[in-house]
């Protein structure tokens, strides 16, 4: 169900290519992050003054946000290759070993969901970043020896959506961690104004505003959100997305004002109804939804949470008054030792 989601912020296979076409390429196309694109501005001006590679860095945040996006742009903005992979795609040992040996001097190693890396190859990480070393094991039983095989000086990007579950010697590893932050519905509309471009869409002011502060915080729901309103504007009006045409066609797609469909609704009236409001753990909630934990917390919590709707509490998860609010139910205050609040009845 999530997979197939209007505003799921993981992306679907038919999708790459077009997510492709709209990627920002140099950092100076980059909407958005100030943060963060401050911070890596600095750091590829004094890599480069030391003719050195960029420090390891981790992106961490929900998905969506432009983590992908950003590894490519710091490989173009530092004239290297990139290479790259993902936790679970690298299986052994060897498999990184194959991969790290094939680096040039500089490259970038974009590691995605680098929280899934196994033991052995992580073990194998620790070296290769520390020191830009390969220890092998050559030979077996009681003649075999480790021997170091020198590496070329390269650049980490690792990606997760969840850096608690990153180990801390990995973590230790990074020379910079930087979140990614939503979106502001401002940095949206400029990417939509930069995508209509692209795509050679045609929208008002108020019709480009109106995709942009729907689209939960991010890039990626941007994107597909414009698409879809572009198809009913050419089906339905001369092809200009209007406000009108926005609201009609994000209403028709139940996407509501603030940008949660139906599954954000049914997440919400699961813990007011069946769970009295909260607190609820986890896995319980997720049980009653049929949904998997990690699409609860990578999917839909961050938004829910960035908008107010959702507490977490050590007991766990609980909606909030503005919940009740949004969809028009009414809401008693009572407290709960321990946290959170809830109906009366
Ligand atoms: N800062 C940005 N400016 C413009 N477009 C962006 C930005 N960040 C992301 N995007 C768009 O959103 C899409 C998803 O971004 P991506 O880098 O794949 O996210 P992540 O890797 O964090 O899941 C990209 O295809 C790109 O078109
Ligand atoms: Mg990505």
């Amino acid at each position: 169900m999530t997979e197939e989601r209007l505003v799921s912020p993981r992306s679907g296979e038919d999708e790459q290519q077009i997510e492709k076409s709209l990627r920002p390429k140099r950092l100076g196309e980059f909407i958005g992050q100030e943060k963060v694109v401050d911070h890596l501005r600095i750091a590829i001006a004094a890599a480069q003054g030391r003719s050195e590679p960029l420090d390891h860095t981790l992106l961490y945040g929900p998905p969506g946000l432009g983590k992908t996006s950003l590894a490519g742009v710091l490989a173009n903005e530092m004239g290297v290759n990139l290479k790259i992979t993902s936790g679970p795609a690298i299986e052994r040992a060897g498999d990184l070993a194959a991969v790290l040996t094939n680096l040039q001097k500089g490259d970038i190693l974009f590691i995605d969901e680098i929280h899934r890396l196994n033991r052995a190859v992580e073990e194998v990480m620790y070296p290769a970043m520390e020191d830009f070393a390969l220890d092998l094991m050559v030979g077996k039983g009681p003649s075999a020896r480790s021997m170091r095989l020198k590496l070329p000086p390269f650049t980490v990007i690792g990606a997760t959506t969840r850096l608690a579950l990153l180990t801390s010697p990995l973590r230790d590893r990074f020379g910079s961690i930087h979140r990614m932050e939503f979106y502001s519905d401002d940095a949206l509309y400029e990417i939509v104004v930069r995508s209509a471009s692209i795509l050679s869409v045609e929208a008002t002011k108020d019709g480009a505003f109106e995709v942009a502060r729907r689209a939960r915080g991010t890039p990626r729901i941007v994107n597909r959100l414009l698409r879809r309103v572009r198809d009913y504007a050419q089906v339905k009006g001369d092809g200009i997305i209007t406000l009108d045409i926005a609201q009609e066609s994000l209403a028709r797609l139940e996407v509501d004002e603030l940008g949660m469909d139906e599954n954000d609704r049914r997440l919400l009236r699961a813990i007011i109804d069946l769970f009295n409001g909260g607190p609820v753990g986890l896995s319980t909630l997720a049980a009653s939804l049929a949904e998997e934990v990690d699409a609860i917390e990578d999917v839909y919590e961050p938004f829910l949470l960035q908008l107010g709707f959702l507490q977490r509490t050590p007991r766990g998860r609980v909606a909030t008054r503005r919940a009740y609010d949004h969809l028009g139910i009414a809401y008693v205050e009572r407290s709960i030792e321990g946290g959170g609040q809830a109906r009366m009845w």
